[in-house]
């Protein structure tokens, strides 16, 4: 199979249109078979509950050419899985889990040509989403669903790949207690903005959030969460009720304690402690890991040792690691790879 002609090095975290996606639609208590098509526009009410109350959610995951020339996909069991939760928690019909499986399956495999070759530093980012699509106006969930899957091929989520980045302690909240923080919602993302234009536009890369009820404790970011990296090699990762449970950072936990023999914890973080930390990293599909060098606290600064220049050694290891099992040169925990062809 022949592979596009792209400049497949120099790919941001941007959409490029790829010749087919999948669509299911739910009506009447049931789901279609689902198809794909060629069509990327979507046709809707204008009165559709996803326009009017925001009722659609979405996963994201990624598929690699592994070293010996295989295209996989990184654990879409857990993927599948957090989509159906969210759509609980959104009172949306949920798409099975098997199905869901099936049809990103079906959609790499339909845009094999947009899998970026090994070692060119990008991946096939894929993208499940689902969204309420009768016409509804007083506020309650729609009864009409799609679940639609496109990909596009990606460079690194943050410009710079591996450099360090900088964040900023945010003052405006990203969840609140008993709220949506812990399912992907597309409103999560949506009062996520203006948080994140006024970080770019006061020169940070990202903001930090922390928890809304005493804002002491550290949550993630608007599309990753956290690990650090304490001055005795353990490795810790805020554990919160309100922070959604990234697969990246399910799977560094494993990959630190059972592949590199490392102590881990998941535990509450304070914002406090930060400046004991030796390596700070941002851990998501998009993101994979990508280093904080500095975070920003209303003007004080705490850099972390690790510097602004690349990544701190255990960051590194960790890094090596995952992406090592993603492209197939370390052997993969049972289940984890979902080869494609
Ligand atoms: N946190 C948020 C808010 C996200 O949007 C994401 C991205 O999916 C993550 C964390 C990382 O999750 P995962 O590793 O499953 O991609
Ligand atoms: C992902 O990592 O898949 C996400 O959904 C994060 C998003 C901000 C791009």
């Amino acid at each position: 199979m022949e592979k596009k002609n792209i400049d497949w090095g120099n790919l941001g975290f941007g959409y490029m249109e790829t010749e087919k996606r999948f669509v299911s639609h739910y009506k009447d208590g049931a789901w279609d078979e689902g198809e794909l098509t060629s069509d990327s526009n979507v046709v809707i009410n204008e009165c559709a509950c996803v326009l009017q109350y925001a009722q659609t959610c979405f996963e994201g995951l990624k598929a690699y050419t592994t070293e010996n020339g295989h295209i996989v996909m990184f654990r879409p069991d857990l993927n599948a899985e957090r989509m159906a939760n969210t759509a609980k928690r959104l009172c949306m019909a949920s798409f099975p889990e098997d199905k869901f499986i099936e049809a990103v399956h079906k959609v790499v495999e339909a845009n094999a040509e947009y899998v970026p070759p090994y070692g060119s530093g990008a991946t096939l980012y894929v993208r499940p989403y689902m969204f309420g699509s009768n016409a509804v106006i007083g506020v309650k969930p729609a009864d009409e669903y799609q679940f639609r899957v496109f990909v596009t091929p990606v460079g690194p989520y943050f410009k710079g790949g591996a450099k360090p980045i900088t964040l900023r302690v945010c003052d405006y909240d990203r969840a609140a207690p008993h709220g949506t923080g812990h399912v992907k919602a597309g409103l999560n993302y949506a009062m996520s903005l203006y948080a994140g234009m006024d970080a770019h536009a006061q020169g940070y890369d990202e903001n930090m959030y922390l928890d809304a009820a005493t804002r002491t404790k550290v949550e993630e970011t608007g599309g990753a969460n956290f690990i650090f990296v304490t001055r005795d090699q353990k490795v810790v990762t805020p554990k919160s009720a309100t922070i959604l449970p990234s697969i990246t950072r399910r799977s560094l936990m494993y990959v630190a304690k059972e592949y590199l023999g490392l102590e881990v914890e998941e535990r509450e973080v304070y914002l406090s402690e930060l400046e004991d930390m030796a390596e700070c990293g941002l851990c998501g599909t998009a993101a994979v890991i990508s280093p904080v060098g500095k975070v920003v606290d209303h003007g004080k600064e705490i850099c972390f040792p690790s510097g602004m220049e690349e990544m701190g050694p255990i960051t590194k290891k960790l890094y090596d690691t995952l992406t090592g099992i993603q492209m197939g040169r370390i052997e993969a925990p049972e289940g984890w790879i979902h080869r494609i062809c």
